[in-house]
């Protein structure tokens, strides 16, 4: 693990890949979260794009190489957009690639998108510090379904007619309320699941009390392989309404 915000190079090996970033330990690192969602994304060449909770910028970058004519990328962490900023022109994207600082949709006034990544933070607090996977600990709120939810009520302003937003969703959140909020405000009709993934828990999750608890009260849904706990990931595809 890297101390004091040194960078360090990374190599994406996912969709539009392979491509070198810099990542330090104050910036969130892409994960298989990152892979799957970069698989189930669909950007037609000239695309405007927003990509919400865009970290290291690495689906930015997937969405500009797959011919987005613009993207701009948005986070709360002040220490993401710097390194976003600075990845957009390691890799001569620039022009394309645009990150700006606030929270969900505030730093895109009114920008209509015809994509939008929604790959915001989704994991329970409380889980979320004992991973570490959460720098400066901008994580999904008590339930872990706070942040997405909050991103969808406001996405739909910001969906160009027809538009599409991807969005990932987990059974180590309160995945059940986020995909109500889906159906509420677009329609059971508009919602496509694209792609499921079993994913390990990482030893230190599954064995806190705070897992336990989540999992006995039946917010979370875990699957037990042996001596494994397993999550599931979905990657969700919801089309907004034509004109
Ligand atoms: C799961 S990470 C995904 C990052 C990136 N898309 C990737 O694949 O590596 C979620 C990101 O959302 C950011 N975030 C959390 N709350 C946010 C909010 N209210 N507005 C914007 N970004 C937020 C976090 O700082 C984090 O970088």
């Amino acid at each position: 693990m890297m101390a004091d915000g040194a960078t360090h190079d990374y190599l994406w090996t996912g969709r539009s890949g392979p491509f070198t970033i810099l990542l330090n330990d104050q910036v969130f690192a892409p994960t298989h979260t990152s892979r799957e969602v970069a698989e189930g994304i669909t950007v037609h060449p000239g695309d405007t794009v927003i990509d919400v909770g865009s970290g290291s910028g690495v689906l930015s970058f997937v969405a500009a190489k797959l011919g987005a004519r613009k993207v701009f990328g948005g986070e709360v962490n002040p220490a993401s957009v710097e390194l976003a900023r600075r990845n957009a022109e390691l890799l001569g994207l620039q022009d394309v690639v645009e990150f700006r600082l606030g929270s969900l949709f505030e730093p895109f006034g009114d920008v209509r998108a015809d994509v939008v990544i929604g790959d915001v933070s989704g994991i329970p607090d409380e889980i979320a510090s004992i991973s570490g996977w959460f720098p400066g600990g901008f994580s999904g709120g008590p339930t872990g379904a706070e942040v997405p939810m909050a991103m969808l009520e406001s996405s739909r302003s910001h969906l160009a007619p027809g538009g599409r937003l991807y969005l990932p969703t987990a059974s180590i959140q309160d995945e059940n309320a986020v995909l109500r909020t889906a159906r509420r405000i677009f329609g059971e009709g508009r919602i496509r699941q694209l792609r499921e993934r079993l994913m390990p828990l990482p030893g230190k999750i599954s064995e806190s009390t705070v897992a336990r608890r989540l999992m006995d009260s039946g917010m979370v849904r875990l699957i037990r392989r042996g001596s494994r706990l397993l999550w599931e990931l979905r990657v969700w595809e919801i089309t907004a309404p034509p004109a």
